[in-house]
């Protein structure tokens, strides 16, 4: 309790939308849709294929979810919520309470995954992962893209919108629930390095793992992945080190105990955050001089490689000193 009373207080996410559930609807096993709409019943702002937004519940909780609707709807957005047993509670309040007509305050838009653009896509989707990949494949279906898309889930039941996908886009979709197959067989699909073809991948951890690892042999930036929690591997150094705020004019040393988002509030900035597991992007911050460890799950291969920004919520530091824009 004490220490808690020595924190700042955390600054919570901006909610630029207060929108009504329209629809919740069950789309899998253990997944349900919600529809958002406007209570005036006015347009919400555009978005793109991988934007996710921050849905902040009645119960006080924040939760971050792709947008997985048409994005040519301007009246709607519609997101899918898989049902996390060992989760922190906000995907049993969409399952169990929110109901139709309900408020709910959403944050964003904001893209982290944007589609660039490509001469083929392969689309890798493990379970719940296919959410951030339907705008996609819709978009590139308009624009007369060659696509495929590699499905894979327990079970054919708990894959989302298996049935829609196969019967809209059919021979391109290819489901792999594994009960029936296996793991997705990402030797056949993957070993061959595809000059022009871009990877889009998202699923759990281990499948993120699996095909960054038969991806290792493709050109530079073919691979483009989203994950649900940030891969949290040790600390690059386990000692103290020093973060600048060079426009507050103070210092602070961070040690193993404390995040760089903590310390930096500790001495006055005001850095804004939500997930504080390193998913959402919201607390990115500008590095002027150092070397960032990078522990998020947002940020792209080249982006880490810049150096030049870092998410401190699980971020911390190779060198002995960051520098940050604050
Ligand atoms: Fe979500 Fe830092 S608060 S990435």
């Amino acid at each position: 309790m004490v220490a808690h009373n020595l924190l700042p207080a955390i600054p919570r996410p901006t909610t630029d939308l207060t929108l009504r559930v329209h629809a919740k609807d069950t789309v899998a096993d253990g997944v349900v849709s919600l529809t958002l709409v406007h209570p005036d019943g006015t347009r919400l702002p555009d978005w793109t294929p991988g934007a996710h937004i921050d849905l902040l519940l009645p119960d006080g909780t924040t939760r971050q979810y792709s947008l997985c609707g048409d994005r040519w709807d301007p009246y709607s957005y519609r997101v899918a919520v898989l049902r996390e047993p060992a989760g922190r509670g906000g995907s049993a309040y969409v399952h169990d309470r929110l109901g139709i007509g309900d408020a709910v305050g959403v944050g964003g838009t904001h893209n982290h995954f944007p589609l660039v653009p490509a001469d083929r896509y392969l689309f890798v989707a493990g379970g719940i992962g296919i959410t951030p990949l339907l705008p996609m494949i819709h978009q590139v279906e308009l624009i007369g893209i060659d696509w495929q898309l590699l499905y894979g889930g327990r079970t054919r039941a708990s894959m989302a919108f298996r049935e829609q996908l196969k019967d809209t886009y059919g021979g391109r979709v290819h489901l792999c629930p594994q009960d029936e197959y296996g793991l997705l067989d990402l030797e056949t699909w993957l070993s061959r390095p595809e000059p022009g073809t871009k990877v889009y991948c998202c699923g759990p951890a281990p499948l993120l793992a699996a095909v960054q690892d038969a991806c290792a042999a493709w050109p530079p930036y073919s691979l483009r992945t989203e994950r649900f929690t940030a891969a949290t591997p040790e600390p690059a150094r386990q000692t103290p080190f020093e973060v600048e705020l060079r426009r507050t004019g103070r210092t602070v040393t961070v040690t193993p105990d404390v995040s760089v988002l903590h310390a930096v509030r500790r001495a006055g900035a005001d850095v804004l955050s939500s997930c504080e597991q390193g998913t959402c992007g919201t607390c990115l911050v500008p590095v002027l001089a150092g070397t960032p460890d990078h522990r998020d799950a947002v940020l792209a291969e080249h982006e880490r490689a810049a150096g030049d920004c870092l998410l401190p919520c699980v971020s911390r530091s190779h060198s002995d000193r960051l520098v940050l824009d604050l």
